[in-house]
């Protein structure tokens, strides 16, 4: 398995390119399920995730396209194309919905288009129990017979998806993804109650209005759709990975470095920004992303909560954290989203960082510095705070598991590199 080297203590400097949205292209892609005609999206980051998703929708019968290359030799500027002329199967296998949770996003579009459904039930993971329980109801709410049967769900509809309201009890991201693509297909309207409102979910809304929904108050907690008899082919350009952005603000201000985020967007990052001013980080936007770098001095700590949007995201609380633990003073960092999103904790400390948890919170108190180390970790978002950390610490550090790196992050260490860091990534025999 590759490694990623690290020697830490140098500035970030330069510019770094934004790729296009990993969590909103996933749902975009689903998307496709619920026409005939051809889906072209543009900005598709070159991902594992994407891949796994690629792999799903082709055994349900998608046809799918790659085309194009950023002018920088990226993958940047790839367009995606899917087409679902017919759906040739329904069910999505434990094998790669056990791989990526978000396969269970197919869910909603398989039973819109093809009145039938069978997914595996993802499990847990590595970040918490991660249920699927408002999917399902959702789903119900719509009219569908659902059983869950050999670790699957069972679902059928075969009279079509009927309008509805559905009020979730919590906020979530990825049912109200599901249950507004299932519900642009359903007769009559539906109503979608406490809906999250992150930026992935206005961007598909855009791409199936554009398909031929009609939806209002996407990026409100109340979506209303009005169901229409099919959809047709678009396209649309994937907005840029605000997660990405936030790693890359919170890497250049853990070197006191000075980067240009070239695509960024401030109002899908405003949570971050506005954490990070009291810490001492500026952003500002420029005509062609966001410029970041330190104005204060040495990093304060600060107290931060994770929110749904338009709060602070979990998805950057790791990167956070690792950033906390060379700030002055203290820092309280509190996680309200998954119940176990602190696996970065212990490797943090390993690396010098003195970080207690009490449970949901995290009490960071700055050192003055960390030393490099062998590290691992066991997701996305805790494996990128550790390569952070190893940005900022004496010494080497070696990070173990690149594949979590790969799911989420396109061509990380290319990017740092560019920007000065003495980061490479040392390839398995
Ligand atoms: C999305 O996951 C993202 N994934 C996650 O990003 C992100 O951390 C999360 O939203 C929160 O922002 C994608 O967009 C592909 P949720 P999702 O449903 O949709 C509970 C990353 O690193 N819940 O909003 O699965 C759940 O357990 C990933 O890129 C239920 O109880 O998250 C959690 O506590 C990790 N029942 C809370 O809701 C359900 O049926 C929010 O989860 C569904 C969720």
């Amino acid at each position: 398995m590759d490694k990623i080297r690290i020697r830490g203590g140098r500035a970030l400097r330069g510019s770094l390119p934004i790729s296009g949205a990993k969590n909103a292209t996933l749902p975009l892609m689903a998307a496709s399920l619920l026409t005939d005609g051809t889906l072209a999206l543009a900005n598709v980051p070159h991902l594992a995730d994407i891949a796994t998703m690629a792999s799903l929708l082709a055994q349900h019968g998608v046809g799918i396209g790659i085309d194009g290359v950023a002018p920088n030799g990226g993958h940047a500027g790839r367009v995606m194309t899917l087409r679902a002329a017919d759906i040739t199967n329904t069910t999505a296998p434990y094998d790669l919905v056990r791989k990526m949770r978000a396969s269970v996003l197919v869910l909603g579009p398989l039973l819109a288009r093809a009145g039938r459904a069978r997914v595996s039930l993802p499990g847990g993971c590595a970040i918490g129990t991660r249920p699927v329980d408002l999917h399902i109801k959702g789903m119900e709410r719509l009219g569908a017979r659902i059983e869950l049967t050999g670790g699957y769900i069972e679902a059928s509809a075969p009279h079509g998806l009927v309008g509805a309201e559905i009020i979730f009890p919590t906020v979530s991201v990825g049912a109200t993804e599901n249950l507004l693509m299932a519900a642009t297909l359903a007769r009559g309207d539906t109503v979608l109650v406490n809906a999250a409102r992150e930026p992935e979910i206005v961007d598909l809304a855009r791409c199936l209005v554009a398909m031929g929904a009609e939806i209002e108050g996407a990026g409100t907690d109340r979506i209303r759709v009005r169901g229409v008899d099919r959809l047709h082919g678009t396209g649309h350009e994937v907005i840029p990975d605000r997660i990405e952005t936030g790693t890359y603000m919170m890497a250049v201000a853990i070197t006191d470095g000075d980067v240009e985020l070239v695509g960024a967007r401030l109002e899908l990052v405003g949570a971050v920004a506005d954490a990070l001013a009291p810490a001492g980080v500026t952003t500002e936007a420029t005509p062609r992303g966001l410029h970041v770098r330190r104005t204060n001095g040495p990093l304060a700590g600060i107290d931060v909560m994770t929110e749904p949007f338009p709060g602070f995201p979990t998805d950057l609380q790791a990167q956070l954290m690792a950033l906390m633990t060379t700030a002055r003073g203290a820092a309280m960092i509190t996680e309200t989203i998954f119940e176990n999103r602190f696996m970065h904790v212990p490797e943090l400390c390993r690396m010098g960082a003195n970080i207690n948890v009490h449970h949901a919170t995290a009490l960071v108190r700055g050192v003055p510095r960390l030393t490099g180390a062998p590290v691992m970790a066991t997701d996305l978002r805790a494996s990128v705070s550790l390569v952070l950390a190893g940005l900022a610490a004496e010494g080497e550090t070696i990070l173990n598991r690149v594949y979590h790196l790969d799911r989420g992050y396109e061509r990380l260490e290319e990017k740092l590199a560019a920007c000065g860091a003495e980061v490479e990534r040392i390839r398995s025999p």
